[in-house]
C-alpha cells in the first residue's frame, strides 16, 4: 500500500506545485495520473519514488509509515529493493550497453548476473526489442529506448511501479504491448502502479484516475 498524506512539494519557495495532497494507492490497482502539462505529474511521481524530499507531509510505503523521512541511504535502499521508475525520457547510461542498462538495478537489488541477464533477455524479446549484446543506448530509436527503459523497471518485479509517459514515443502496437506489461504487473503481480500520462489509451486501460 502506498499512502500520501498532507504533500507538499515546490522546486521554488513560493511556488508549491504540490499542496496539501492525500491520496492512497492499493497493490493490484492501476492509476493514472493526470493533468496539463507542468501540473506536477512528473514531480509527482519522484516524491513516491522516493527522489524528491517534500516540504511537508508523509509518503508511507509498505510497512514505513514515513518512507520520505528515512536517510539517503535507507531510501536507495527501498527504492532498489521496491521501487521500479520508468523516466519520462527514458533516461539510460549511454557508455554502457543496453542489456547492462537494463540489469544494472537487479545487479544493485542483489539479483545474480546470469539470472539478471537471463530475465533481461526475456524482456527485451517480449517487448520486441531484440539487440546485440553490445548495442549501445545511442543506436536505438527514442520507441526502442523507451521499451528498454520498462525492461530496467520490470526486471525486478518491483511492487511500485512509476512510469511517466511511457507509451509518448511510440506507435499504437509497441504502446498496447506497454500498456498491457503495466496492467499485467499489478493485476497479475500485484503491484502498485502510477502512470502519469496524457494518453487517453491509458487512461482508459487504467483502473483509476488521480487528477491533477
Ligand atoms: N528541476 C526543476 N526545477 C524547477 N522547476 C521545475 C523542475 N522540474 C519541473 N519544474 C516545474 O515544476 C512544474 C511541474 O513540472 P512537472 O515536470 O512535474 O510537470 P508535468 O505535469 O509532468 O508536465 P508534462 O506533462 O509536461 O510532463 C512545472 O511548472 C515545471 O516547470
Ligand atoms: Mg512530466
Amino acid at each position: 500500500m502506498v499512502t500520501i498524506e498532507a504533500l507538499s512539494f515546490g522546486y521554488r519557495a513560493d511556488e508549491p506545485i504540490i499542496d496539501g495532497l492525500d491520496a492512497a494507492f492499493a497493490p493490484g490497482e492501476v492509476w493514472a495520473v493526470t493533468g496539463p502539462s507542468g501540473r506536477g505529474k512528473s514531480t509527482l511521481l519522484y516524491l513516491v519514488g522516493l527522489l524528491l524530499t517534500p516540504w511537508a507531509g508523509r509518503i508511507g510505503l509498505g510497512g514505513v509509515g514515513a518512507a520520505n523521512a528515512l536517510s539517503d541511504h535507507e531510501r536507495s535502499r527501498l527504492r532498489g529493493a521496491h521501487i521500479g521508475f520508468v523516466f519520462q525520457d527514458a533516461v539510460l547510461d549511454p557508455a554502457r550497453s543496453v542489456l547492462d542498462n537494463v540489469t544494472e538495478p537487479a545487479l544493485y537489488a542483489g539479483m545474480a548476473r546470469p539470472e539478471a541477464r537471463r530475465r533481461a533477455g526475456d524482456l527485451l524479446e517480449r517487448f520486441g526489442v531484440r539487440l546485440r549484446a553490445d548495442h549501445r543506448p545511442g543506436e536505438v530509436s527514442g520507441g526502442q529506448a523507451q521499451r528498454v527503459a520498462l525492461c530496467r523497471a520490470l526486471l525486478t518485479a518491483p511492487s511500485l511501479l512509476l512510469a511517466d509517459e511511457p507509451t509518448g514515443n511510440l506507435d499504437a502496437d509497441s504502446a498496447g504491448i506497454v500498456i498491457d506489461a503495466l496492467t499485467a504487473a499489478a493485476h497479475a503481480d500485484g503491484a502498485t502502479v502510477l502512470i502519469a500520462s496524457h494518453d487517453e489509451r491509458i487512461v482508459a486501460a487504467c483502473d483509476r484516475v488521480l487528477a491533477l
